[in-house]
């Protein structure tokens, strides 16, 4: 995989370096391009070394990404119009910005730009090329985005497991290297696959077990300890055959959950459940946030009528002390419904108590790597926060990554 600093070396002066990034960043919902806000620019930050180095180097900078999954159409929700405008202020250069993705005002975009300048094209995922499950349609969309540059560059980790046009196809295409952010994400994710410093923790949390499967699976070899929390920890109550009242609940998993919880007994790996949790009638309102007077219960028996909404504080102290000995811990998913104040303090203890320990701490996955920087935490304090969720799962899982793939030569 050549990196970006051999490309650099090589000289890109004059040249039309196609920047692949993840821009995926969580809008504010409003309805016009001009009026939204993005509510967390960790991506755009991550993006910048990347495309500053290009820039200085006299390259003509053509970034592109996606943004949230529109369906192969313009979609004005889904624009990347306000990255445009925040890309440019963290670059402090102007971002111009293509209204399409391969069109008329990308081909005229990318024509003006003099050396050292950037543009970034509107959302990749307005062509249905991009995203499409057939070979034929991947290639010609990606045929033509090659036809906007002469170099390309991988640097959006978030998408690398993703068989896209942009992530695939088009290095396949093009003369092509790694960014500095896929080569720091690799780094760090190797070092949690190979010679792992013990005692080795993984917290896992979210909505859906089932998107955590893979992981968990993985994990029972490795970890020493999983500690659950979130939305998926009513699954694993479940099947230990307690009651979760109106807690959420994937039915069809929970027989997979018994046979992890069995596997991981046999295999002498601890599996760390909560022992209160803090439970809620019905979901809060997240926009308003009003009080909604959370009650304690046990996590075994949580009356009907209630949700389980964030982990107790029982188990908060529990959490923290299974992680003060670790030597290494990697955190995917908040453990609770962390954007209303009334359930921020299970995933706000688990980040103090990794601020605490002294081990290596890597915070994958855009949810908690939000959580980490809403909830007010100095984001450099922690070994590492990973700007992909689902490619860092993958990664762990060892499965071989699409995007990462297509830059072995
Ligand atoms: C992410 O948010 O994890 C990445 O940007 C990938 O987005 P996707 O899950 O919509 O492919």
């Amino acid at each position: 995989m050549k990196t970006i600093d051999e490309l650099l070396a090589e000289g890109v002066a004059g040249e039309r370096v196609l920047v692949r990034a993840d821009l995926n960043v969580p809008l504010d919902g409003a309805t016009t391009p001009e009026e939204q806000r993005i509510t967390d620019d960790g991506r755009i930050r991550a993006a910048v070394p990347t495309i500053r180095a290009l820039a200085e180097s006299g390259a003509r900078v053509v970034v592109a990404s996606h943004l949230g999954r529109p369906q192969g159409a313009s979609d004005p929700r889904f624009s990347l119009a306000p990255v445009a405008r925040r890309l440019g202020e963290l670059l402090g250069r102007p971002v111009a910005f293509a209204g399409d993705t391969v069109g008329d005002s990308a081909k005229a975009t990318v024509g003006a730009l003099a050396d050292g300048e950037v543009t970034l094209l509107e959302n990749l995922r307005f062509n249905p090329g991009e995203t499409s499950k057939d070979d034929t349609e991947r290639g010609a969309f990606a045929d033509q985005l090659a036809a906007l540059a002469d170099r390309y560059v991988s640097d959006g980790f978030g998408a690398v497991h993703r068989k896209h046009a942009s992530v695939y196809d088009l290095p396949a295409r093009l003369p092509h290297a790694a960014g500095y952010l896929i080569a720091d994400e690799v780094a760090v994710l190797r070092k949690l696959t190979q010679d792992v410093r013990r005692p080795y923790a993984v917290v896992l949390g979210g909505a859906k077990v089932s998107d955590k499967l893979g992981v968990i699976d993985h994990l029972l070899g490795k970890a020493d300890r999983i500690l659950v929390g979130g939305g998926m920890v009513y699954t694993f109550l479940r099947a230990q055959g307690h009651q979760i009242g109106d807690s959420l609940l994937q039915e069809d998993q929970v027989d997979t959950v018994r046979g992890y919880l069995e596997r991981a007994e046999h295999l002498g790996v601890e599996f760390v459940l909560p022992v209160d949790v803090l439970a809620g009638r019905g979901f809060p309102d997240l926009v308003a946030k009003a009080p909604t007077h959370p009650e304690t219960v046990p996590a075994d028996a949580i009356p009907d009528g209630l949700q389980g909404l964030d982990i107790g504080p029982r188990t908060r102290k529990l959490y923290a002390a299974k992680l003060a000995d670790t030597a290494t811990v990697f955190w995917n998913g908040p453990m609770g419904v962390f954007e209303h104040p009334d359930y921020a303090e299970g995933t706000r203890a688990v980040a103090r108590a990794l601020l605490d320990s002294s081990a290596f701490t890597v915070v994958g996955g855009g949810d908690s790597a939000a959580a980490v920087r809403q909830l007010g935490f100095d984001e450099n304090a922690f070994g590492h926060i990973s700007t992909g969720g689902g490619a860092s799962l993958e990664y762990l899982e060892g499965k071989t990554l699409p995007g990462l793939a297509a830059l072995e030569d």
